[in-house]
C-alpha cells in the first residue's frame, strides 16, 4: 500500500470525526505488517480531557482485532500546517507499534512528510524501564 493510498483512507475517516468543541477534524489510518488498514477519527467529549485522538482510535481498533505489528500510520487534518501526533499518542504508538513505525504527516496543500516515530519521540519511556533490578 502506498503512502498516498493510506492518506486517502485517513481522509475518508476524517469525515466521521466527532469534534463539536474544537471543530478540528482529524483522520488516521494505520497499516499492519500483513497489509490490513485500520482507521480512526478524533472523538471529543463534553468533559474535554476525555477526548481521544484519531491515531489512538486507529491503533486501538487494530489491537483489539489482534494486530501487533505495524508499518506506517497516516494522519490528516484541514490545517495548512503539518499535523503531527500529540505527546500522548507518541507514547502510545511507541509502546504498541515501536520506534521504526513510519509516521506520515500531511497538510491541507496535499504535501507529506515521512518521519520515523523514533524521531518524534527520542529517549522514550517503555516497558524496559519497569523491569526490576535482580537482587543477588
Ligand atoms: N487531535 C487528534 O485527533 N490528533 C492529533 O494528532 C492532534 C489532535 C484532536 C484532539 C482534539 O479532538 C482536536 O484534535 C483538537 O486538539
Amino acid at each position: 500500500m502506498t503512502n498516498e493510498e493510506l492518506i486517502k483512507r485517513a481522509k475518508e475517516v476524517q469525515k466521521k470525526a466527532h469534534a463539536p468543541y474544537s471543530k478540528f477534524r482529524v483522520g488516521s489510518a494505520i497499516l499492519t505488517d500483513d497489509g490490513e488498514v485500520f482507521t480512526g477519527c478524533n472523538i471529543e467529549n463534553s468533559s474535554y480531557s476525555l477526548t481521544i485522538c484519531a491515531e489512538r482510535v486507529a491503533i486501538f481498533k487494530a489491537y483489539s482485532e489482534g494486530k501487533r505489528k505495524f508499518k506506517k500510520i497516516a494522519i490528516v487534518s484541514d490545517s495548512k500546517n503539518f499535523i503531527s501526533p500529540c505527546g500522548a499518542c507518541r507514547q502510545v504508538l511507541m509502546d504498541l507499534a515501536g520506534p521504526e513505525l513510519e509516521v506520515i504527516l500531511t497538510n491541507s496543500m496535499n504535501e507529506m512528510k515521512v518521519v520515523k516515530l523514533s524521531e518524534l519521540l527520542p529517549l522514550p519511556f517503555g516497558s524496559k524501564n519497569l523491569k526490576k533490578k535482580k537482587r543477588g
